[in-house]
């Protein structure tokens, strides 16, 4: 899942060119260590389609695309998706072609659950109208789901992501219009779904940690997506501190720190912004001191997701500048993209104790063509950055691919393109054909050896044609 605005693509091709030829350096052959693991990734939604097959009922993004799809570019469901309901074996034949050590993809909980809740006597309505995520019982009816889970496949899966991109979830899902259930409470309901979705991922956690592990001996974490937020200014260091704060440290933060919590400023900034407009307590929920502890060190390794970075700045005119009560208005910073772009370099690192990481999202969307050199650009320069980073010290276990194929990209529909391999809407068979991208990432999987100028140059013509016969 990821969600941005589209003018990210135009930012990152400008500031790639940008990027001196510095032909030497550049074409140097750089090594991943041994046992590093590279994957794709998928989601359940995205692609499997038979929205309505073998008994799968109704979920969120049905129900959203279904009633409102004007809020849809091209009003656009993935009733039928990239039919990998009938097709998956074409996906596991490409994840062999693409030579991967793992694949990441998701289960659909209204597809393993179609009352949604373990006891199919129970027939209870959807979550959702409960209330989802801003109902404090989800944190049970997910760990339920959880377990059943575990007792189902746990023997065979050995790497578990709870929830992927809860702030997401959260911002664009309860707090706006752009994920499903568009809710649109702003201010209130993203962060009693922050405070809830932490719960169930930390109960989770421990069922896995306490009952599972000590047979199934696999590895269960949470995925943050995280962009990087850098000063538009040197005196602007504290908006960029507040930006990576509420933008992903919302959730690390009571995971990954010493102290466990929410983050101190995004505390202070809520509970003040609160009582100026009259609200009796802070809009952002307590945890108990028990809830804390219960979060905090949940999750085995930090999965990252991460796109792209972002300047930010703050200035005086900002009051009325965004709805208030909203997160936007508690942050109160303004975000840019410069066409001199930079790398952020994160701190995570120090501030989480050198977590382990696997980046579990990395990509680049294009509007189509098989030849995808500004992807392969993108892809190449992002493990280039990441084997920095690992020179420096950073602990990244693993590397994933977004996407396997193109797919639903949730309110872009099918308009935005992310595919390694291409999907064909037009033919029943959603047929699947490798980009220049896929060729080149096999060539980094297999050999586990990165050379820019030798992925750039690569001249897959024949290939690309031979597939289109
Ligand atoms: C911050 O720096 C910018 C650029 O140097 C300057 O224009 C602005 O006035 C400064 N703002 C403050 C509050 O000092
Ligand atoms: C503050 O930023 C906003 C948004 O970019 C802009 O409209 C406004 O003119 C700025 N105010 C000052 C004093 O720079
Ligand atoms: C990152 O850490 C370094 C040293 O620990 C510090 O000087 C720098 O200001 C930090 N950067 C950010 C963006 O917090
Ligand atoms: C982080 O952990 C890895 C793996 O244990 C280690 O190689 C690396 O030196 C550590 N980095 C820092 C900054 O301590
Ligand atoms: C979306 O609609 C536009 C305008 O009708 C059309 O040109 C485009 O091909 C559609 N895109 C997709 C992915 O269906």
């Amino acid at each position: 899942m990821l969600i941005w605005p589209i003018i990210t693509i135009y930012i990152i091709i400008l500031s790639l060119s940008s990027v001196e030829l510095n032909t030497g350096s550049k074409c140097k052959v750089r090594k991943f260590p041994r046992g590093f693991m590279f994957g794709t990734a998928t989601s359940a939604y995205q692609i499997e389609g038979a929205w309505n097959v073998d008994g799968k009922t109704e979920n969120i993004w049905d129900h959203l695309s279904h009633t409102r799809p004007h809020l849809i570019k091209n009003g656009s469901n993935g009733d039928i998706a990239d039919d990998s309901y009938n097709f998956y074996k074409r996906d596991v034949e490409m994840l062999r072609e693409l030579g991967v050590d793992f694949y990441r993809f998701s289960m659909s909980w209204n597809r393993i659950l179609p009352t949604s809740f373990p006891d199919k006597i129970n027939k209870a309505g959807k979550l959702q109208e409960l209330g989802g995520w801003a109902n404090p019982y989800m944190v049970d009816w997910y760990a339920d789901y959880a377990r059943t889970l575990f007792e189902l496949f746990g023997d065979r899966v050995k790497y578990w992501v709870t929830i992927n991109e809860p702030h997401q979830v959260c911002h664009f899902g309860y707090g706006g219009t752009i994920l499903a259930p568009a809710l649109n409470i702003k201010g209130v309901a993203e962060y009693l779904c922050a405070k809830n979705l932490l719960l169930a991922h930390a109960k989770a956690y421990h069922i896995y940690d306490e009952e599972f592990r000590p047979d199934h001996k696999g590895l269960i974490f949470i995925s943050l997506s995280a962009q990087w937020y850098e000063p538009l200014f040197r005196n602007q260091s504290e908006a960029a501190h507040d930006a990576n704060q509420f933008e992903w440290e919302q959730y690390a933060h009571p995971i990954f720190s010493k102290t466990g919590d929410f983050p101190p400023a995004m505390k202070n900034r809520i509970a003040t912004r609160s009582a100026e407009q009259g609200f009796f307590r802070s809009r952002l929920p307590e945890f108990t001191p028990y809830e804390i502890q219960l979060i905090k060190g949940s999750s085995d390794l930090f999965g990252l997701n991460h796109y792209f970075t972002q300047y930010v700045y703050r200035n005086k005119t900002l009051c009325g500048y965004y709805d208030s009560p909203s997160y936007e208005d508690d942050l109160a910073v303004i975000f840019k993209f410069l066409p001199e772009w930079t790398i952020g370099q994160s701190n995570f690192t120090k501030e989480y104790d050198n977590a382990t990481v696997y980046i579990t999202e990395n990509g680049f969307a294009t509007f189509g063509g098989l030849n995808d050199d500004d992807r392969v650009l993108y892809y190449t320069e992002y493990l280039s950055a990441m084997l920095d980073a690992m020179e420096e010290g950073s602990d990244v276990q693993a590397y994933t691919a977004w996407s396997l194929m193109d797919n639903y990209e949730w309110s872009y529909g099918y308009t935005e393109k992310f595919g390694l391999y291409e999907v064909d809407y037009s033919t029943p068979k959603r047929t699947r054909t490798p980009r220049k991208s896929a060729y080149v990432m096999r060539d980094i999987f297999q050999t586990h050896l990165l050379n820019r100028c030798r992925a750039h140059d690569m001249d897959v013509t024949m290939a690309i044609k031979k597939n289109e016969d």
